[in-house]
């Protein structure tokens, strides 16, 4: 069958099996339409097939980014963005956004947080082909309580939120929680997304304090379980981040004020941590000048600095690390400038890759399908030049792109 089919061979120059850590010399990847056929030094390419020469690259599969906001980034002007923005404006531009991600090597992303529902639509459409981005799982409204993280805060009380009830995740006790969680799930949710703690772009006070009771989040992971769906906690606060894990979240975002008790709940458990350990630079330099209240600022220069030192505590513990960048916090294609900070707080290289790949593609219960250059999975696979094993930070500038077997980016040909 592989003779009637357009097949492509990609030739190799180094391929990191994230899966056993090697790096293997000269393979050659046999593609057959949008699945990975055969892996290896000696097979006889077909005929007919197209050959993409990656030989004087490093091939390895493509980036998963578990915790992003595709629809969305600062435009430049705070209160712009949360007044004379409507979801058709994320609508119309998110196209952008997505297809930066793809060609910065990201072929997969969980999006935990969209208005208005923009994240199914441009995730049918990307399935659809009608737009260009990576492959997403999306988690909708963020599900948070009244004047928490996911709510608006520090304006008049007679200024209501952007959206009318049903465009917004906010509720309060196990009912209207379980019936938040329904009601996302109805109209398109891959995943649910709650705050268990306050935030740090967000104007209420404290960045640690829980803002669910233990009864609201085991009914909100409850609930999703019943739909098959896993759910992810936006956490910061020590206590938060605990009550998240024994409720039964599949990861825990941000894990800032993480302690010994909770990385220990986190191994048993087997929850996965995603930390956002790049995007205090960006905040720290540039959210002044986008008009942020000072107080969200001094808020990071607290968070950002702990968030690193206690990711390298959780890691060297040996907590599932996944990864995530809070992109959308940051300009969109910049996501691998995370790498840098995760080997420079407890990870090796190979870890680093190994939580935008394969872990990644463990939490988004996508195993079989992403995560690996592996026979049978899709072909979704990026290239660099030089090592990244070496230099981690060479994954900021992806030669080569191809998700579903279509080549989107090719810098390499010669
Ligand atoms: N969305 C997150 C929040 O507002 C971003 C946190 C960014 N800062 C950090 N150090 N990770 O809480």
């Amino acid at each position: 069958t592989l003779a009637q089919t357009k097949v492509k061979a990609i030739k190799a120059g180094r391929l990191i099996d994230v899966v056993s850590g090697e790096v293997l010399k000269n393979q050659i990847i046999l593609i057959d339409s949008n699945i990975i056929v055969n892996i290896g030094a000696n097979l006889t390419i077909p005929k007919n097939a197209e050959i993409i020469d990656l030989s004087n690259a490093t091939v390895l599969p493509g980036l998963i980014d578990c915790h992003t906001h595709i629809t969305t980034q600062p435009s430049g002007d705070y209160y712009a963005d949360i007044f004379r923005k409507t979801p058709m404006d994320y609508a119309v531009t998110a196209h952008i956004f997505t297809k930066r991600t793809l060609e910065a090597g990201f072929t997969a992303c969980r999006d935990v947080g969209a208005a208005a529902f923009v994240d199914v639509a441009v995730r049918n459409a990307i399935n659809n082909g009608e737009i260009v981005g990576p492959r997403l799982k999306v988690a909708t409204l963020f599900i948070g309580s009244t004047g928490s993280h996911g709510d608006l805060n520090g304006f008049s009380p007679f200024l209501s939120w952007q959206f009318p009830k049903q465009m917004s995740g906010v509720a309060d006790g196990v009912d209207e929680l379980r019936k938040q969680v329904r009601y996302n799930i109805k109209y398109g949710a891959d995943v649910i997304k709650f705050g268990a703690s306050a935030g740090v772009l967000s104007e209420e006070e404290s960045v640690g304090a829980p803002q669910f009771t233990q009864e609201e989040m085991n009914a909100i992971v409850d609930e999703a379980k019943i739909w098959g769906r896993k759910t992810c906690a936006h956490a910061h606060g020590t206590q938060a981040i605990k009550m998240a894990i024994k409720a039964g979240v599949a990861s825990v975002e941000h894990g800032s004020f993480i302690d010994e008790e909770g990385i220990e709940l986190m191994k048993q458990h087997g929850t996965y941590l995603v930390a956002d350990i790049y995007n205090d630079d960006y905040i720290l330099s540039e959210y002044g000048k986008l008009g942020y209240p000072q107080k969200i600022i001094e808020k990071e220069r607290l968070v950002g600095r702990l968030q690193r030192e206690n990711f390298e505590k959780a890691a060297k513990a040996g907590v599932k690390i996944a990864f995530g960048s809070d992109a959308g916090v940051y300009p969109h294609g910049w996501n691998a400038k995370q790498f840098f900070y995760m080997v420079k707080f407890g990870l090796s290289p190979l870890q680093a890759i190994q939580s935008a790949t394969i872990n990644a593609a463990d939490l988004l219960d996508w195993k079989d399908k992403i995560g690996s250059i592996s026979k049978g999975k899709f072909a979704d696979i990026i290239a660099v030049e030089g090592n990244p094993l070496e230099n981690v930070s060479i994954l900021e500038k992806v030669k080569f792109v191809m998700k579903d077997g279509i080549t989107y980016k090719n810098e390499l040909k010669k």
